[in-house]
């Protein structure tokens, strides 16, 4: 397969899209974007910005989807035009838990968006040797945990809620880590083809970062024990009152409760040159980086 050079990126200018965009730049691509023709977005500097898909995928040797989690189930239209185009790999917006083994039946039910894009990439994988892709799992932003009750964490009233013991291990990268992950497909499509990778930035638990938060933000943090089981039916309650995101809930459990959350698969981290990045060093780097 011959190397990536042109990569058309939908949702350029959005959580993911932005450090996407950058570390793509960073690794000597170039990069346009697919943007929706009523988006009030900008995507980031240097960046040419399509609205019309012909135009977007012409000539394009990949196309990467970092997608809304709400619209992930309208990429087929991206897809198929990309496959027409005769653009090469395409990597669709997973970026979360691994959508081919996710264990929790809540989350199977609202991630299948996502699990049918898969399996339509395999089947068209399939009928055209030219096409190829490559989904990424990486579990969790750890800059979620800036955002309201990320990982059970307010950082505004240093409140925290630790599920079960809280000393059960779950993966989380940050944004530039995932960023990176894209970048590195990309720069190896043989090694990479066809493959459901899973990349894991650290392993950290609960009450790891609970004792980091207190060392880092002063140590007045009130915590709150909860089993799993209460906490996900609170959020359900929640959930259907509309007074929580719906992902949250499930998110958060499924990382910190009991025997939930390792990656089924080995992280491919070195199969991309990835390093791991160290909970302390980049949590800090984050609480730099957040308005509380
Ligand atoms: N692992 C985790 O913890 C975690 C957390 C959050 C998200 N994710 C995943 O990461 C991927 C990217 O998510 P993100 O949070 O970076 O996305 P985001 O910032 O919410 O949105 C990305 C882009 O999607 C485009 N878009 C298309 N249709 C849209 C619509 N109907 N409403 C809003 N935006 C729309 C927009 O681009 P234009 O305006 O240019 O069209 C937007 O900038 C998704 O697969 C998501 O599930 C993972």
């Amino acid at each position: 397969m011959s190397a990536i050079k042109n990569v058309t990126v939908v949702g350029a200018s959005g959580t993911l899209g932005v450090p996407l965009v950058k570390a793509l730049q960073e690794s000597g691509f170039h990069v346009t974007a697919l943007s929706r023709a009523g988006s009030p977005s900008s995507p980031p500097p240097g960046v040419e910005v399509k609205k019309a898909l012909k135009a977007a995928l012409t000539g394009q040797d990949a196309l990467v989807s970092v997608i809304t989690t709400t619209a992930t189930g309208e990429q087929y239209p991206f897809i198929d035009a990309a496959i027409a185009a005769g653009v090469k790999r395409i990597v669709p917006s997973e970026f979360g838990i691994n959508t081919r083994t996710v264990p929790h039946p809540g989350l199977r039910a609202m991630l299948q968006s996502k699990i049918k894009l898969v399996d339509y990439l395999q089947e068209k994988s399939g009928e055209n040797p030219d096409l190829t892709w490559t989904g990424i799992c990486n579990s969790f932003f750890f800059d979620s945990i800036k955002r309201g009750s990320g990982f059970g964490f307010d950082l505004k009233t240093k409140k925290a809620t630790i599920i079960d013991s809280g000393d059960e291990p779950f993966d989380v990268a940050t944004l530039s880590f995932v960023a990176k992950a894209v970048a590195a497909v990309l720069s190896a499509p043989e090694k990479t083809a066809n493959q459901y990778l899973t990349v894991s930035g650290t392993v950290t638990t609960q009450n790891e970062l609970l004792a980091i938060l207190r060392e880092e933000t002063g140590g007045d943090w009130k915590t709150e024990k909860v089993a799993a089981d209460k906490y996900e039916e609170t959020g359900n309650d929640k959930m259907a009152r509309g007074t929580t995101r719906p992902s949250g809930t499930s998110c958060t459990s499924c990382s910190s409760a009991t025997g939930r959350a390792r990656p089924s698969r080995p992280p491919a981290n070195e199969l991309l040159g990835l390093e791991r990045e160290d909970t302390r060093t980049a949590l800090k780097a984050l609480l730099a980086g957040a308005s509380f």
